[in-house]
This record gives C-alpha cells, structure tokens and sequence, in this order.
C-alpha cells in the first residue's frame, strides 16, 4: 500500500503537527502512528505503574466494604475499561492525577458481563474477589485472543479446591460458594492470572491456603501487598510459595498503596535507546524486576546502568550482537518483551533464535517487521532472526499490544517513514508513547 505521507509532514519545525494527538486525519483514513527512523533517542523519561499490577489491584479492591486509593496509576485504557466493570458490579471508581480510588462499600451486582469481559481479559480477574466478598460470581469468560488461546482450567480448578462449585455455560463461569476452605493448590504452570484468583479468593477463606509453583511475577508482590494493607494475611508473593491465612471479611478495610513502576514500558524504552544507538535516563524503574531483560541487553552490546534510588541509564554505542532468548515464566525473559527484542534482533550482527514458551501465537509481528526489511523464519514455537543492516519504513499493523510497540520501535531505527495502525491496542498499555519518545528527540507523532 502507497504511504499517505508527505515529507513535508514530518518537518520538525512543523510543531502543530507533531505535538497534536488528535490532529485531524483524512475522511476515512484510521489513526495512525508516523515516525520518521534514524534519530537517536537521547534524554530523560519516567516510567509510569505497572498496568498489570494496577488492573488487579483495583479488582483486588473489592474485597473490603471501604476505599482504596492506588497510586502511580498510568491512564491507559485498560484501566477504564475496569473501573467501567467495577462501577457495573456497584462499586464508585474516580480516576484523578495518577491515582484511582475505588469505593466498594456497595457491591450491588455480581455478574461481569461479556461487553466489558471481551474488551479486557484483565477483568477476569473479578472472579476471586467476588467469591472472596460475596460467596458467588458470574464472569464472561474472556476467550482467545491475537496471541494465543489463553486457557482458565487453573482458576477453575484452584477455585473448586477451595470449595467452590464452577459452572461453565452459556460463554459464562458461574462460581458459588457455601464458604470457602483453605487447600494446599499445586498449579501445573504459574499462571499469573490464576495465582491471582486463588490468592484473592482464599483472603477470606477459612484455614490456611498454599499456592505451590505460584507464578513469582512482582505484579503479584503488588497486589499481595495491597491486600495485607486491607487487613488479610499473606506471605511468600513473590516465590513458587504463597500462603494465605484466611481472615474474616468483616475486618478487610481499605488501604492505600503504591503501584510497582511497569517493567515492559521500561523495557520498551530501554530496546528503542539500543535500536537508535542512543543514551537514555529512564527514573522510577526497578531494576530487580529486569534482571533477565538487562542480561540479554548487555549481552546485545548495552551499558546499563543503575543510580540510586530508581534511575537506569541505557547507552549503546555499536551495533548490536545477535543472542538467542526463550520467554519463560518470571524471573524468566517476559513474553511481553518478546516482540519488541525481536525487532532488535532484526538489525543485530548474526543470526538469533527467538523462543517463545508462554503463548502459541505471538509471532504475528514477525510477518510486519518482513515488510519492512527484516530476514525472520518462523519455526514452530521459534523464531530464527537473521540481522540486516537496516530496516525500511512502511506502512505496518499491529496485532497486540506489544507488538504496537515492537513495530513503533522499528520505525525509530528504519530508514525512511513507518506508519503504525490500530493504535487501540498501543493505548491499552502505554500512556502517551509517542509523546515520551518525542521527548527524547524522536521524530514521531499521531495522526
Ligand atoms: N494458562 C493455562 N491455563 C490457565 C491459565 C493460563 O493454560 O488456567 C496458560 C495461558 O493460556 C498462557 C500461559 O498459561 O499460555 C500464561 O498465562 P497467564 O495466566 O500467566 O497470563 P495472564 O494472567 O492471562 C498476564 C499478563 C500478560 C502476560 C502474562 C504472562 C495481565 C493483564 N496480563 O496474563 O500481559 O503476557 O501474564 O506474563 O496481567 C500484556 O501486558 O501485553 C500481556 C499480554
């Protein structure tokens, strides 16, 4: 397809066009991102919180009849799309400055319907809370997405140890409960979502409840945190081991609680330095949650840095070496990175091997990054990655989020104009990219 771009556009005086999110586009012509590639990016730039801590935190929530305020909150549209549900199932939710209060003193309602399930599989995340709270829970199930099937058999069977009845029909989970019990629950892989059910619901289960192979995600940390501020009890978030000593739900009270810094849009931001050879400051990031994402960027070449308290400087001077990667449950290399260190394999000396183990469709920036240049096979659950010297501009979709940002990271380095489309998943997870990226010299802006 022929770029709708002029040069004249992209003039960097032109500062109306660049600094207008919400700049007028043609008649039928879909938002867009449009960069144009070669700049290194240079400057400071802060990391806002972790969308997947905050989102079940604010499901977590829900456990106690109070308020609970969440801080270092990014706006995203995720995290409006789950203070919709939770105003649904009676709760009030006001989204301010970097914060989000949720008052759920009133739960009115216990169904979480397909509209709001469908548009974030997040909110699945209700069921143990709601169980937790009101004994019963009715929640659409979420379904497969651009990635991958995306299977609950582990919330569902977490869930029953704990002394729920589980009804899946009509595209819906029904979960219901006399009371719950606590139960030793041996998960066959640390899925993050359902530790995060299980531990949500066994807060006000009676006895003991022991996660084992826990998914060991600082997400988890986070939300564990938050509920031992509301008054329950729990040790171990953060290890293959969870304990959960049940409390009653009459003395869960609000809290409130800092959310971790998100270590995929640091990740994001510490790739595009490497892929424009630049020098970036990144505040408020924790580098103990990027051990496995600052190995392979070292091993690419990068000089990473830490300053006190949570500062990182990323400077990559040379090209690139080829590595080879394997996405793995935390502390593992992160799936939500895969796509992005893709694209830096791209333009590395060698040849990369590129695995993904956690979902079975998250290739599907690979096919993008060829149009503009890249040499990727896809084999099975690999990718073999070829690196060019260059990588083109060109018109490019993406299919998830991450992707969005492993095709953004492209255009930065390409050569020449890279338009990115269907930008909806782009703002799920990130608050304002292209205006960070500007900040740090790109030439980048939304259309
Ligand atoms: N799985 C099962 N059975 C289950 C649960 C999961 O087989 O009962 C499988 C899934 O099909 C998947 C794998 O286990 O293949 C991992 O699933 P997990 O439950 O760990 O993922 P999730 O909780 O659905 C969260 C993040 C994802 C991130 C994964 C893995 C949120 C909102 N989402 O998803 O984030 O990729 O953990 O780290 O927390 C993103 O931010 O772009 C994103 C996709």
């Amino acid at each position: 397809m022929q770029s709708k771009t002029n040069m004249s556009d992209l003039n960097p005086t032109d500062t109306s066009e660049q600094i207008d999110p919400n700049g007028a586009n043609p008649p039928g012509e879909e938002p867009r991102i449009i960069i144009r590639g070669g700049k290194p990016l240079n400057g400071e730039v802060r990391i806002h919180g972790a969308k997947n801590a905050v989102l079940k935190m604010m499901a977590g929530a829900l456990i106690a009849k109070d308020v609970t305020v969440l801080k270092n909150v990014p706006n995203l549209t995720d995290l409006h799309t789950m203070a919709a549900l939770l105003r649904h199932l009676g709760a009030k939710v006001e989204i301010g400055d970097g914060e989000v209060t949720i008052d759920a003193t009133n739960i009115t309602d216990t169904e979480a319907p397909y509209e709001l399930v469908t548009r974030l599989r997040a909110s699945f995340c209700v069921l143990g809370p709601l169980l937790a709270r009101c004994l019963e829970a009715k929640v659409s199930l979420p379904g497969g997405c651009a990635i991958g099937e995306r299977k609950i058999d582990l919330h569902e069977r977490g869930l029953k140890q704990l002394g729920a009845e589980i009804k899946v029909e009509h595209g819906y989970v029904t979960a219901t409960a006399k009371k719950l019990t606590g139960a030793r629950i041996y998960l066959d892989r640390p899925s993050n979502g359902a530790t995060e059910n299980i531990m949500l619901a066994a807060v006000t289960a009676e006895g003991t409840t022991i996660i084992e192979n826990a998914a060991q995600d600082p997400e988890i940390q986070n939300i564990a945190q938050l509920v031992n501020a509301m008054g329950g009890k729990i040790e171990g978030a953060g290890t293959y081991q969870i304990t959960i000593e049940g409390v009653r739900q009459e003395d869960l009270h609000g809290a409130v609680v800092d959310t971790i810094p998100d270590r995929v849009e640091a990740g994001t931001f510490l790739m595009a330095c490497m892929a424009t050879t630049g020098e970036v400051m990144m505040h408020g990031v924790n580098a103990q949650h990027l051990y496995s994402v600052i190995s392979k960027c070292n091993e690419m070449g990068a000089e990473i840095s830490m300053f006190a308290p949570d500062s990182m400087r990323v400077r990559m001077h040379e090209r690139m070496k080829a590595v080879d990667a394997t996405t793995l449950p935390f502390p593992g290399f992160p799936t939500d990175l895969q796509a992005p260190i893709t694209t830096l394999m791209c333009i590395a000396e060698g040849t990369s091997i590129l695995t993904e183990t956690i979902y079975e469709n998250r290739f599907m920036h690979a096919a993008e990054l060829r149009r503009m240049g890249a040499d990727i096979s896809i084999k099975g659950n690999a990718a073999v990655v070829k690196g060019v010297q260059r990588l083109s501009g060109a018109e490019v979709k993406s299919s998830d989020l991450r992707a969005a940002a492993a095709l953004i990271i492209a255009g930065l380095c390409a050569e020449g104009v890279t338009e990115v489309t269907e930008l909806k998943h782009l703002d799920r997870g990130y608050e304002n990219l292209e205006a960070k990226f500007r900040g740090l010299g790109a030439d980048i802006y939304r259309r």
